[in-house]
């Protein structure tokens, strides 16, 4: 059996104050949640976030790193340093990343295994854009981008898919339940052609404008096994309710 995941992305929003606020509002309400709970905000609030959640039910992953340990990589952070931090999980391949700073899949597998290497646990986002789905390729492109950030990967043990179709993400156009299931039932046949993976151990999460109104249809879903949040996990009310939600 699964054991839900909800993880809030907080993308590049936020400040010291509204970081504490949000935390603070989420201790408030969330109490032995059934699902796991992991908040990813920016770089810069991530060792506030770790610190304001030690001992709560709440953990905290960065929303993206670099694909390599250490050396001349101005800007970038390295797996190890998010360890080092308290860091436990890492987002990657997310379309935002894709879109605006033209990662390839290469790219993104060279990450995920400095990721994996440094002791994080990976969030690999996929998802298809609009115009792909009306061509109908989103299945194959789903594929593509899963199958290239895996073909390398030595471990996958703690490894979680995210898929986000693009044309859900922050639009308030959420996949419907059917359509999500749909998807997530062929991600989990892809990851069953690999080796060194028990894809019925592998976490599905959905994500793309998921709010506390469509959540439990979404979970109710046996193959989605909960959800990668960004605009509702900037409100303590909506996220706590999706958190109870799975
Ligand atoms: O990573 C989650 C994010 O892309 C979804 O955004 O605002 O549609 O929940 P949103």
């Amino acid at each position: 059996m699964r054991r839900p995941l909800v993880m809030a992305n907080w993308k590049m929003h936020g400040s010291r104050a509204s970081a504490a606020e949000l935390i603070g509002g989420l201790l408030d309400k969330v109490s032995e949640p059934r699902a796991d709970i992991a908040l990813c905000p920016s770089y810069v609030h991530l060792a506030q976030a770790i610190d304001a959640c030690a001992g709560s039910a709440f953990v905290v992953g960065a929303q993206d790193c670099s694909h390599m340990h250490q050396g001349a990589y101005t800007g970038e952070v390295a797996p190890d340093m998010l360890v080092d931090l308290g860091c436990e999980w890492v987002l990657l391949g997310h379309s935002e990343r894709r879109q605006y700073h033209g990662e390839s899949d290469d790219l993104i597998a060279a990450k995920l295994a400095a990721a994996v290497e440094a002791g994080l646990k990976p969030v690999l986002c996929i998802g298809e854009t609009r115009e792909q789905r009306e061509d109908g390729e989103a299945f194959p492109v789903v594929a593509r981008q899963l199958l290239g950030a895996l073909a390398e990967q030595s471990s996958l043990a703690n490894l979680v898919i995210a898929y986000e179709p693009v044309w859900a993400i922050g639009t308030g156009l959420t996949a419907s339940p059917d359509e999500a299931q749909e998807m997530h039932a062929y991600i989990r046949a892809q990851l069953d052609e690999l080796d060194g993976v028990d894809a019925d151990d592998v976490r599905l999460l959905y994500g793309g404008s998921v709010k506390a109104a469509n959540a439990a249809d979404l979970f109710a879903q046996p193959d989605i096994d909960g959800a990668l949040v960004g605009g509702a996990s900037l409100d303590s009310a909506e996220f706590a309710a999706i958190i109870a939600a799975a």
